[in-house]
């Protein structure tokens, strides 16, 4: 019998079911203030009044090309232990793929547990999520700024008091890297809410330079370990320039005496580009995300492309479960525009993941054609299709 999806009929019992699941090793009970995901984003399928199967996603965006693209962000992805291997996992997922259709994302990101399952809906390997372990010996010290730099003044704050300028701060900074999260209102609330919540060493502050905030730095305190010396989680690190950045540095290094490192998911680059040296900077990657374009036309339209580019490419694209996104099209970039024109013979044939894989940048057109993931096409094809999607290497910073 094809079990009945419906929509979550009451929070707690997502966040029952998802303690079950991912282990609630923290004890915490339901929050019922938290700001969450309302109800009608998670696919449910209940026997009577047990929820047996959930798949959520979140209103979120993601920067590629320079641009924010609406992305569903899948989470919460599971089937109760007892009910396993019946097929319950892909229909709530598909479940979820057809709403986020409905609703307006063009694509779809998140952090597999079981990458078959999800590729097999037509997810595919989009780029890392983890952490960069940054000695504090790497960063500059306070006497090592310049006036630009020095000008700033840190004071403590309240995530009340920042939190317009983190939006806007993050977006300038997250714009040019391809993965990126562009955070929607929710996530915002959910760091508030996170950090005020949190027990233990917290420290927000804000650095202000000519009455305007251009720094936010929230970091925690980690128990020390074997050599007595604390380490940093470093929560955010919302900079509007390369001098705020320099002084941000500055004001963690100042915990040199007692700190040995900071932990963050920005990655390796972003920190390696601005310090004098960088040799000892280590990442830990936690999971390969995967992203799946759920409107095609959508998605080539939102993103951002060379602006010095022109390409047309014919593409015939395979979807099993987005029967819209079926057909034949010419793919054509003009004056960092894209767009996906119904029509054309078909050139490179490929299936939604193989598409999802080169639009993120990490797949290689010519390269996915000798592993069998795509057909057809020219050289030149390949090449141009790659150039279109060429960019920084797609990162994830923050979990969800
Ligand atoms: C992953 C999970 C949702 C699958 O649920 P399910 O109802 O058993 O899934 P389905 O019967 O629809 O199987 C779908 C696919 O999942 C994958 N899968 C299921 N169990 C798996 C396991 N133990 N190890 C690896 N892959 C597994 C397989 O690709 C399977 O396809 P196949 O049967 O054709 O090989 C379920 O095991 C679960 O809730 N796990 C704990 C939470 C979790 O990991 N969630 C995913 C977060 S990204």
């Amino acid at each position: 019998m094809t079990p009945t999806i419906e929509t979550l009929r009451d929070a707690k019992h997502g966040y029952d079911l998802g303690g079950l699941l991912f282990g609630n090793i923290d004890g915490e009970t339901h929050q019922a203030d938290r700001p969450w995901s309302p109800n009608e984003r998670t696919h449910c399928v209940y026997e009577e009044d047990r929820l047996i199967a959930m798949s959520r996603s979140i209103d979120m965006a993601q920067y590629f090309g320079g641009r924010s693209v609406p992305m569903g962000g899948l989470s919460g992805v599971g089937v109760a232990p007892d009910r396993r291997g019946r097929g319950l996992g892909r229909t709530v997922v598909s479940a979820s793929l057809l709403a986020m259709h409905e609703r307006g994302d063009v694509i779809s990101s998140q952090f597999p547990t079981t990458a078959s399952m999800y590729r097999s809906l037509g997810y595919e390997y989009a780029g890392d999520y983890g952490s960069t372990r940054v000695p504090l010996a790497e960063l500059p010290r306070g006497s090592e700024l310049d006036a630009t730099a020095n000008s700033i003044e840190f004071s403590a704050c309240s995530w009340g008091d920042v939190n317009h300028e983190a939006a806007t701060l993050w977006d300038s900074m997250a714009r040019p890297h391809n993965g990126w999260q562009d955070h929607r209102p929710l996530l915002w609330q959910q760091t508030a809410y996170d950090w005020d919540h949190h027990e233990g060493g917290k420290y927000l502050v804000r650095g202000v330079r000519d009455g305007k905030t251009v720094a936010i730095v929230a970091y925690q305190q980690e128990a020390p370990v074997s050599d007595g010396l604390f380490s940093l989680w470093l929560e955010q690190l919302l900079v509007a320039d390369g001098g705020a950045l320099r002084a941000a540095f500055a004001y963690l290094a100042g915990h040199g005496t007692t700190v040995d490192a900071i932990k963050t998911t920005l990655p390796v680059d972003y920190f390696g580009w601005a310090l004098r040296g960088g040799e000892h900077l280590a990442h830990h990657k936690t999971f390969r995300a995967m992203t799946r374009l759920i409107d095609v036309s959508g998605a080539i339209e939102a993103r951002g492309y060379p602006g010095g580019l022109t390409v047309a490419v014919p593409l015939a694209i395979v979807d099993p479960l987005i029967d819209s996104n079926n057909g034949n099209y010419i793919f054509e970039v003009t004056a960092g525009q894209g767009a996906l024109t119904p029509g054309g013979d078909g050139g490179i044939a490929l299936g939604i993941g193989a598409l999802s894989a080169i639009y993120t940048g990490v797949g290689q057109p010519a390269v996915m054609a000798q592993a069998g993931q795509l057909s057809g096409g020219t050289e030149v094809q390949h090449g141009d299709l790659a150039a279109a999607f060429a960019g920084p290497a797609p990162v994830f910073t923050a979990y969800f």
